[in-house]
């Protein structure tokens, strides 16, 4: 591939999704391509390049930003954090909404769906704990591919083992043909998923408790990611949580968000934060 190829590619990855391809990452380009290039019939990634610049092939240009995503994902990802949220965090909200019995939790970048469905087995494992609750739960990602996926429910016996224990499997999933296991359409039902961009305005601004923003924004640029983390803050209540992935933080990337003190891991926005350490200093003075 030569360096102006990668630098097309590289640039409409960024524009597409807030991506950025470092030099050092380029490799990946061929990589990702090599299967686009077969099924489209192109001898070389320069000629795939002379094909977008030329004939604005819309339906070209998506294909290629699907396939440079990167979507690797897996049920319960980073268990201990995880955990933390289905615990710590999940019981915090409860008690914030237990007048209005509602809970709106959004996995932005949800790739093929795994972290959502993780959620929705956890509601439906803890059914008589949130009787009476209306649970919202959805699923987005910039890749057409990955929410087809996820609204497919169809995992191959490689994905179904990844991250989710053989307990939760037989329970919550059919064996189909072709050794891939299928949602239950009980937990299907549980989640909506939807093509959305991060950088865009957010589904339901305002409205959402709980925001899981996983592994996204890892290679955003600076510039980007802040952007990003003002949507994740349009998108969220005055109270809502967010969570990031294992090795990501908003310090140094936003002031939307601080640290949650209670709960490592979890990020609140910083009004909300500040009322809450107000209350917590009233509550040891008096
Ligand atoms: C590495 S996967 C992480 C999936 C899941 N959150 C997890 O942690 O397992 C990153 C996902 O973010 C999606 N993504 C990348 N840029 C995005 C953007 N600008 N808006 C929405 N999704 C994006 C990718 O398509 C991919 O599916």
């Amino acid at each position: 591939m030569s360096d102006a190829a990668g630098a097309v590619l590289a640039a409409l990855l960024e524009a597409r999704t807030g991506q950025h391809l470092t030099m050092s990452r380029r490799w990946r380009i061929e990589t990702a391509l090599q299967s686009l290039l077969r099924e489209r019939g192109f001898a070389s990634l320069d000629s795939l390049v002379a094909a977008l610049v030329g004939k604005h092939d819309g339906a070209l240009a998506d294909d290629v930003v699907d396939a440079l995503l990167n979507n690797e994902t897996f049920f319960y990802r980073d268990r201990p954090s995880f955990d933390q949220l289905l615990g710590q965090g999940l019981e915090r909200m409860r008690k914030l909404r237990a007048g209005q019995r509602t809970l709106s939790i959004w996995s932005a970048g949800c790739s093929s769906g795994q972290e959502a469905y993780s959620l929705a087995i956890h509601f439906a494992e803890q059914k008589a704990r949130w009787e009476g609750w209306k649970i919202d739960i959805l699923g987005t990602d910039v890749s057409r591919g990955a929410i087809e996926r996820a609204r497919g429910g169809l995992y191959s016996q490689f994905e179904i083992q990844r991250g989710l224990p053989v307990m939760q499997m037989i329970r919550w999933f059919e064996e189909y043909p072709a050794a891939s296991w299928r949602v239950v359409p009980a937990i299907r039902g549980a989640v909506r998923f939807h093509v959305h961009n991060v950088l865009g305005p957010p589904p339901c601004p305002g409205a959402v408790d709980v925001i899981l923003c996983r592994n996204v924004l890892l290679y955003f640029s600076p510039q980007m990611r802040r952007a990003a983390f003002e949507r994740l803050a349009e998108a969220g209540r005055e109270d809502s949580i967010l969570m990031l992935g294992a090795g990501e933080t908003v310090s140094g990337h936003s002031q939307r968000f601080v640290q949650d003190p209670e709960c490592r891991g979890l990020y609140l926005r910083s009004g909300a934060a500040r009322v809450r350490g107000e209350e917590g200093r009233l509550r040891a003075a008096s």
